[in-house]
């Protein structure tokens, strides 16, 4: 009786004392990466930067990237680059709207229906200058201006390549994917990763739908895919 109560109790013990080391292990290494990104303005939040970062680590090849704004998921992606020494090109692609009139005729058009002009984009306006020229700024007191091509424009009349990786950040609704999904399509080597931010289920149907891609994962609203060829 008195074998059986010492061997229950050493099994309790071994247990306290394993659940306590998965205790540890669980947080030992459970650091945010703190990246410079986080300190740019924008809509993404350290998990989404972090996001952008790894799966820069895990591609190869040629990236592009549509919307780089001030340049805040554009910083998460040079990081990688600059952390994993690996020489890809990155060209990325904003609007090089100066006006809220100009932005309003554009997102009129795309969104079909009136279309407010967020706050930080007024910001950019009311200083005469375009979204680029601030990133471009912001990237290189981040020290990493030389990991990326900043371009202004739209990236369906200028960009003319083929690209492994491909962070689009227009595709926030219906009509947005029915205009920019096409042209992502043509500039998608076979086997390209897409990472589409703000991918609701619907936007994923959509997404499916109209390509021959396959649903990887979504993680923190950016939606992951697999690029499978035109068919
Ligand atoms: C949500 S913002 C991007 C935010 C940015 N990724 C960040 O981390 O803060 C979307 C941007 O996409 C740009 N955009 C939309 N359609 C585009 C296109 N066809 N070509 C280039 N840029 C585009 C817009 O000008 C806008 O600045």
């Amino acid at each position: 009786m008195k074998l059986n109560i010492k061997k229950q109790m050493r099994t309790w013990l071994a247990k306290i004392l394993e659940t306590r080391n998965l205790a540890l292990v669980n947080t030992k290494y459970q650091k945010t990466l703190n990246l410079k990104a986080e300190q740019i303005s924008g809509w993404f939040t350290p998990a989404k930067c972090e996001k952008l970062y790894k799966l820069t680590m895990v591609t190869n090849g040629p990236i592009l990237e549509v919307g780089h704004f001030l340049g805040k998921s554009t910083a998460s992606i040079c990081e990688a680059l600059r952390d994993s020494l690996k020489n890809r090109v990155f060209n990325s692609y904003d609007l090089g709207f100066i006006s809220a009139d100009e932005f309003k005729k554009f997102y009129n058009n795309v969104h079909q229906r009136d279309t407010e002009v967020p706050p930080l984009f007024r910001q950019i306006y009311s200083q005469n200058t375009t979204s680029t020229e601030l990133a471009a700024i912001n990237l290189r007191d981040a020290g990493l201006g030389n990991y990326v091509k900043l371009i202004s424009g739209n990236f369906i009349d200028l960009d003319q390549n083929q690209y492994d990786f491909i962070f689009c950040d227009a595709m926030h609704e219906p009509h947005e994917i029915e205009l920019n999904l096409p042209h992502v399509i043509n500039h998608s080597s076979q086997h390209c990763i897409w990472a589409f931010h703000d991918m609701s289920d619907s936007n994923i149907d959509l997404v499916l739908r109209l390509s021959n891609s396959k649903f990887i994962e979504r993680a923190h609203s950016l939606g992951i895919f697999l690029f499978l060829g035109t068919n």
